[in-house]
């Protein structure tokens, strides 16, 4: 992609889609600026020849899209710091942030014709494999496209309604935390039917690839999978309804409309 891009928010969230960016060849380093205020912690992308700054204005007046990654408490002042910038410029901005919707960050900004986006990767992003929902104000196609296709170099992405943005949060970023939480549970279980921990490690996120995979690329249901491995009186099924005698389904979709209750408190 032909863009300078800057990412105001170098934490977590933003490192990981800078490693992404990188990784996919997406951007430039020497097109890539990423700011904080502790721009100690960015030394290992300045080694590589990113920009690396504290400085938001200078970022947002060098680039042709802007990505935002602090915190809900913050995006108020940080955009309204650089709003004048914004304005002059018309960068594409997209927000990460939390709970905060198009219609407020265009509030923000006091303008309905800056195209805003939302974006909501998970950590995954960072090697390539992120689910990014992402909604908008824009009926640009085209540029409509240039984000998807961002996002698409480091994983997949999808438009929703900004509705369901905060849902989008629950499933796909809190969604990774979920998945490494079975994963732990999963390896737990193999140590103790035998197996190393490295071992149970590698056989568990084989597995749970294996089964990603089969679902995407053969666009299946889950069930009809499963009943493809429970012979009758077998062993799956014997461990599958000890499972849910113990809440395995109904743990996980109580744990999700909790976080999804949650996320409405935000801010
Ligand atoms: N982590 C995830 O998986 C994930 C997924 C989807 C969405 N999100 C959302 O993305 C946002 C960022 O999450 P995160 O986990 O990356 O948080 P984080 O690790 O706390 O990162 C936020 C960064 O913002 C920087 N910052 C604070 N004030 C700043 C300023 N004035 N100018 C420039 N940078 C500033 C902070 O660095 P300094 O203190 O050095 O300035 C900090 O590193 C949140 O709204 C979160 O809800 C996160």
């Amino acid at each position: 992609m032909n863009k300078k891009i800057a990412i105001i928010g170098g934490g977590n969230l933003g490192k990981s889609i800078a490693t992404g960016l990188l990784r996919a060849n997406a951007v430039r380093p020497e097109d890539l600026t990423i700011t904080r205020r502790k721009i100690q912690f960015l030394l290992s992308f300045s080694e590589q020849g990113v920009n690396v700054t504290s400085d938001n204005h200078k970022a947002v007046n060098e680039s042709d899209i802007v990505i935002f990654c602090v915190k809900p408490h913050k995006i108020n002042d940080i955009l309204s710091s650089v709003k004048s910038d914004i304005l002059k410029k018309k960068p594409i901005v997209i927000s990460t942030v939390t709970g905060v919707k198009l219609t407020e960050l265009a509030g923000i900004l006091g303008s309905t014709t800056i195209s805003l986006y939302r974006a909501m990767p998970n950590i995954a992003i960072s090697v390539g494999e992120s689910m990014t929902c992402i909604s908008t104000n824009s009926q640009d196609e085209v540029q409509n496209n240039t984000i998807a296709g961002l996002f698409n170099v480091m994983g997949h992405s999808a438009f929703v309604d900004d509705d369901l943005m905060g849902a989008a949060t629950v499933l796909a970023a809190s969604g990774i935390a979920f998945a490494m939480r079975y994963i732990r549970a999963a390896m737990q279980a193999g140590i103790e039917i035998g197996f190393s921990s490295e071992l149970s490690k590698q056989i568990v996120t084989q597995t749970v690839k294996g089964a990603s995979i089969l679902l995407q690329e053969n666009n299946i249901h889950p069930e009809s999978e499963i009943d493809k491995v429970t012979t009758p009186r077998g062993i799956t099924i014997t461990g599958l309804s000890k499972m849910e005698l113990h809440g395995f389904s109904s743990s996980l979709v109580q744990g999700v409309l909790a976080s999804f209750e949650k996320i409405k408190e935000v801010k």
